[in-house]
């Protein structure tokens, strides 16, 4: 009985663990993972996933404008991304007579696309390790500074030695906290247009209620096309045709389960798996608590501001998001990490490296007192990483004024230098259009309130040493010469200001009291913090290279994967739901019903449009449900992170079943350290994709491209 009993749970647990897998692994090294997919439920071979020969599933996927992902989902390259990845190109082609935000749009034929010149796509060719070619030259004897040189001049080398053109562009990028060097070929195009989004309360339901949440109802989905010239990139012309990929996603529209096999494939932005017990315990404790508190400081001022007018809510919608958004991840990271226990972990495991660097002689002088000098460097040095966070916090998303002001440095301490040069006029006339978008979203009350209510706090954090001279005492003075004086934040004045702007006016504007408080705060980042940042920050790097080398040299037979960087990966997992606490389990997907239980008028965040309402109660949903109903969204258990944003969920027979868009407020953790427990990212089911698309609309011919597999 006791050994039936042990192998129960032995099953249980295999079976349990075999679900989500941590790791961001690179395309090009498939053999490393692929029999690990195979055995998950991959029907798909190494080569038809990942080749540089024949067409495979890479040929599919694009970075979108540099930060998120997207797929090409037929062969006139039509490519599906995320709402608020497209919401940038949807905003600037959005008026007040074509609102594209708030009712969507949808072109009824290619000549209707919209172009977007200022975007650009980005697929990648090839993968290559180029570590050792990298490393040639290095011996045990080489010192550090000598390292450095070789290492670059290797990587200019190689670089060069590639064939380029303007758009197919060769770069080296390490991995693995320098352990590791691959090579990137990629290639950029450049004529994208808009092709189809649907309204905000679609593709932005629940709003920043729901952001990082699950359960969730959100149809995050837009749809552009690439086009080319002879099928080569090339900039915008009217005359250019759809681009034919190498490879197009099928689309699934199969029913799914639970267990099913899953592939996110995309461009993973960043992660920390290898920081320190210190390092955790610094981020845990101090530094995030303090950003998170900054920003909720903020959100109180903006959010009743925008609750109370009209033009403020439109004037801060997108920067309120913005804040919003990194600080409601930044409190579920470090309530997961205290939950989990990480520091606890990492400490075990940290006892683990050490005792095992204690195996060998040659180990243990290079790798057994990483770890102290590490948490060691953390303790000294972190009141300068600290001091920095705080600045980045103040400086770039505090009060605006500041970072406004700041940018009329050149003009005002340059400009004899500009005046020799012949560059005043561009200089100022750059300065009027800054100026005119500025104030476009500016409010000065709320930026006061901003001002007062983060300026305190800023005296309060950093270390009085660390801070603008006399700050704390100063700064309600400065605060009222600031906003009632400074000609900056005074529209006309700046204008009229600009437009006879002389080398007196140059003078005058040295005691500009905004421009001369931006100043004082940035010169004193420069001068008392950053150099103190920067030595700490060269001592970290090298520790931890030395560090992960450890991990790589000792611990070879650990599934080591290299931290996000911006670069192509997979991960893989399965569709299934979560149990984040006790007594409390997640459906693995939502339907269109929980839209409508969730729809709340007052709310802005749940309106939906009446056209909705309507296909709702004529429950007009195609052939896009599965038993009758039409999921909206589902979970994983991928590993994904900031720019899997729009990346396909690929089923095992290599068809589109969603696109990512988000991770479980639980989850959000893994950028620091995976839980298989709750660790889900969030995507749009591809048949409520397709719904949007043909039914709400109306724009079936776009499907008729696609290939659907039934
Ligand atoms: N949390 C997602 C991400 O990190 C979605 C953000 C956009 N949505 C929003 N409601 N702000 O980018
Ligand atoms: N929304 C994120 C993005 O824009 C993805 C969510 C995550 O961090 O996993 O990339």
């Amino acid at each position: 009985m006791k050994k039936i009993t042990a192998l129960l749970s032995l099953f249980l647990t295999l079976n349990f663990t075999a679900f989500s897998v941590e790791g961001m692994w690179i395309p090009s090294l498939i053999d490393m993972f692929h029999s690990d997919m195979k055995t998950m439920g991959l029907k798909l071979s190494a080569e038809q996933i990942y080749s540089t020969n024949n067409s495979s599933l890479k040929d599919a996927i694009i970075q979108f404008n540099g930060g998120c992902t997207g797929e090409i989902v037929s062969d006139q390259g039509l490519l599906l991304t995320n709402h608020h990845c497209g919401f940038d190109a949807i905003q600037k082609h959005s008026s007040l007579e074509n609102d594209y935000l708030k009712n969507g749009f949808w072109a009824k034929s290619k000549s209707e696309e919209l172009a977007c010149p200022w975007l650009r796509v980005t697929f990648v060719k090839e993968i290559r390790d180029v570590t050792e070619l990298v490393f040639k030259g290095i011996t045990a004897e080489t010192s550090p500074a000598e390292r450095a040189k070789i290492i670059q001049k290797n990587i200019s080398a190689l670089e060069s030695a590639e064939e380029k053109t303007a758009s197919i562009t060769a770069k080296i990028k390490p991995f693995n906290l320098e352990n590791q060097y691959f090579m990137l070929i990629t290639e950029d195009y450049n004529d994208i247009r808009l092709v189809g989004a649907p309204p905000s309360a679609i593709g932005k339901y629940g709003g920043d209620t729901d952001n990082w949440v699950w359960p969730r109802h959100t149809g995050d989905f837009s749809v552009f096309r690439i086009y080319a010239n002879n099928n080569e990139s090339a900039a915008y012309d009217k005359a250019n045709t759809p681009y034919k990929p190498a490879h197009s996603l099928p689309i699934s529209c199969k029913p799914k389960k639970e267990g099913d096999f899953t592939m996110v494939y995309g461009f993973p932005g960043s992660t920390d798996q290898h920081y320190s017990s210190g390092k955790l315990q610094w981020i845990i404790e101090k530094e995030r608590p303090a950003r998170i508190d900054m920003r909720q400081h903020s959100l109180d001022v903006i959010k009743p501001a925008m609750n109370a007018d009209d033009l403020t809510r439109i004037q801060y919608a997108s920067k309120q998001a913005r804040i919003a958004n990194a600080w409601k991840k930044w409190i579920g990271q470090i309530g997961g990490l205290k939950e989990l226990g990480a520091i606890e972990k990492k400490k075990e495991w940290e006892e683990e490296y050490m005792a095992k660097a204690g195996e060998q002689s040659e180990w243990k002088a290079k790798y057994y007192n990483v770890i102290g000098d590490l948490n060691e460097l953390q303790a000294q040095g972190g009141k300068f990483e600290f001091a920095r966070s705080m600045f980045i916090e103040y400086f770039y998303v505090g009060p605006e004024f500041i970072r406004h002001a700041f940018g009329y440095y050149n003009l005002v301490y340059n400009y004899e230098k500009l005046e020799t040069e012949g560059k005043v006029e561009e200089e100022i006339n750059k300065l009027i259009k800054g100026s005119e978008s500025f104030f476009k979203n500016y409010n000065k009350a709320v930026d006061q309130a901003i001002y007062n209510e983060l300026t305190p706090l800023y005296c309060d954090y950093v270390e009085t040493d660390l801070l603008p001279l006399g700050l704390a005492e100063s700064w309600e003075r400065d605060g009222e010469a600031i906003f009632e004086k400074s000609v900056i934040l005074d529209p006309e004045g700046i204008k009229s200001t600009l437009s006879k702007f002389s080398a007196k006016s140059a003078k005058k504007m040295k005691n500009d009291p905004a421009l001369k408080f931006a100043l004082s705060v940035y010169q004193t980042f420069v001068n008392k913090v950053n150099s103190g940042y920067q030595a700490f920050a060269a001592k970290e790097e090298k520790l931890m290279q030395t560090y992960v080398e450890g991990i790589l040299v000792m611990f070879p037979d650990k599934k080591n994967w290299a931290d996000a960087n911006s670069t192509m990966r997979i991960t893989y997992g399965k569709i299934e739901g979560s149990s984040p606490y006790d007594g409390m389990k997640y459906t693995h997907y939502t339907t269109i019903d929980g839209i409508m239980q969730k729809h709340d008028e007052s709310n802005p965040d749940f309106q939906l449009t009446s056209r909705f309402e309507e296909l709702y109660k004529k429950k007009d949903f195609g052939d896009y449900t599965q038993d009758g109903d039409l999921w909206v969204c589902f979970t994983a258990s991928n590993h994904t992170t900031g720019g899997n944003s729009g990346s396909p969920v690929i089923d095992a027979e290599g068809n589109l079943s969603g696109i990512n868009f988000d991770r479980s407020w639980e989850s959000t953790m893994s950028d620091f350290m995976f839980d298989s427990r709750r660790c889900r990212n969030i995507a749009v089911d591809i048949r409520y994709v397709l719904w949007v698309i043909d039914k709400y609309g109306e724009a079936p011919h776009l499907v008729e491209e696609m290939n659907i597999i039934k």
